[in-house]
């Protein structure tokens, strides 16, 4: 039987083989094809990240413009998705909203066979974030927006559906640093899952919905949602020390802190924590900040455990006027191109994952008939 104290979790088993990213890997630490992740953090656009992980190179200056172009033309919604959106109720979850409208639209344009998963991967990073908005504004403000708007960034797009004008730089671009940091990262869980479901030859859309329910939960994706939801709770630094002091005294879990692969400390954090202070600092906080910090020093001081990529994101989102039920779906919005790009390896070289158990149940026992039953 294996050692499943060790293994629990599928910890520290290697489940496969990727081009796409290693994760903590010593003298590497988190790389997207090859590219150190402070380096495109400080030197891409995500326009130019999601190209990488979608077609395996960087882009030249012609093959990004003609790349913008394509998803530019892609982000208008299918008038029957627009209606399934409408219909979704206004107090839904957006993470479901999204699981919904990506199975929605696997039924009109639907995947037949695997010749055009570029253009489907394509399609998907395109219009995500018209589903996401599209839906938030009809419930929240009553109205139907235009999805196709002229922004060339993924980021500067959802920042001009979100608020209806044109972001400023500052807010744009540490939008797309954000994008892409949350892009890629191995055989996380819902890339794990995406990666399953396209073992068995299922199409692009089903992949990319078992992902998304995957992202949803608390322990992954939900967690900067979670963590913008313990930030808010206390008014200053004192009572965030004394409250999450309090927490861990009753064996709380503080979302946005601890990783299954990274041990101390996770390398997409300094450079998120930079943004919040500089969005914080703009947007004249003197709270949500400090508390933030007096957060992650009781964690480290009492735990040794660092915060991860979702601490730090939360108060960057929340500073630039984005809701917090929409932080998980704007992780979607970047990770779809990660996702797509495991789907598209896995289909490659293709083997049907299913992994084994050790039985743990009763010996074999003799049929009992309903009437002796007791
Ligand atoms: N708050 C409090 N304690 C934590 C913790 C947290 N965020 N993360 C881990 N721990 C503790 C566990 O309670 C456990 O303590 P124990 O040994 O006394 O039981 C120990 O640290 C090991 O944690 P474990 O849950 O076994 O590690 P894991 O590898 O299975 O889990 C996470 C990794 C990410 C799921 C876990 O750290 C977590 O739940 N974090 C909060 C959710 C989050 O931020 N998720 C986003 C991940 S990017």
């Amino acid at each position: 039987m294996a050692d499943t104290k060790k293994t629990g979790g599928l910890a520290g088993v290697t489940a496969g083989q990727t081009a796409l990213c290693t994760v903590g890997k010593e003298g590497a630490g988190l790389t997207y094809c090859g590219y150190d992740i402070d380096d495109l953090a400080d030197n891409a656009t995500f326009m130019e990240v999601a190209y990488l992980l979608l077609r395996g190179d960087l882009p030249t200056q012609g093959e990004l413009d003609a790349y913008i172009a394509k998803i530019k033309a892609n982000r208008g919604l299918p008038d029957a998705l627009k209606t399934v959106l409408e219909m979704i109720p206004g107090d839904a979850h957006p993470m479901d909203v999204l699981r919904t409208g990506v199975s929605f639209l696997g039924n009109l344009e639907t995947e037949r066979d695997f010749s055009g998963q570029e253009d489907v991967a394509d399609r998907l990073f395109a219009c995500l974030p018209s589903m996401m908005v599209y839906w938030h504004r009809f419930h929240a403000d009553g109205e139907r927006i235009d999805t196709e708007t002229d922004d060339d960034s993924i980021s500067g797009h959802i920042l001009h559906m979100l608020h209806g004008k044109e972001p400023s730089r500052l807010h744009q671009q540490s939008l797309d640093t954000t994008l892409i940091l949350y892009a890629e990262h191995e055989f996380n869980a819902s890339t794990f899952a995406g990666r399953v479901i396209t073992g068995t030859l299922s199409d692009m859309h089903s992949a990319v919905t078992g992902a998304i329910g995957a992202l949803r939960g608390p322990l992954h994706g939900g967690a900067n949602e979670a963590a913008m939801e313990l930030i808010q709770k206390f008014d200053s630094a004192e009572a965030a020390t004394k409250g999450v002091h309090e927490m861990l005294a009753n064996k709380d879990l503080i979302m946005g802190f601890g990783h299954r692969v990274y041990t101390t400390s996770d390398p997409r954090n300094a450079i998120n924590k930079r943004m919040s202070k500089r969005l914080a600092g703009e947007a004249g906080d003197t709270v949500l900040f400090p508390v933030s910090e007096a957060i992650e020093k009781v964690m480290w001081d009492e735990k040794k455990l660092f915060a991860n990529a979702d601490f730090y994101a939360a108060t960057v989102y929340h500073f630039m006027g984005v809701p917090t039920y929409l932080f998980t779906p704007i992780f979607v919005c970047s990770r779809i191109t990660g996702w797509a790009a495991h789907i598209m390896e896995q289909r490659a070289n293709n083997k049907l994952i299913r992994p084994a158990a050790d039985y743990i149940g009763p010996d074999l026992k003799p049929w009992v008939p309903i009437a002796e039953r007791g």
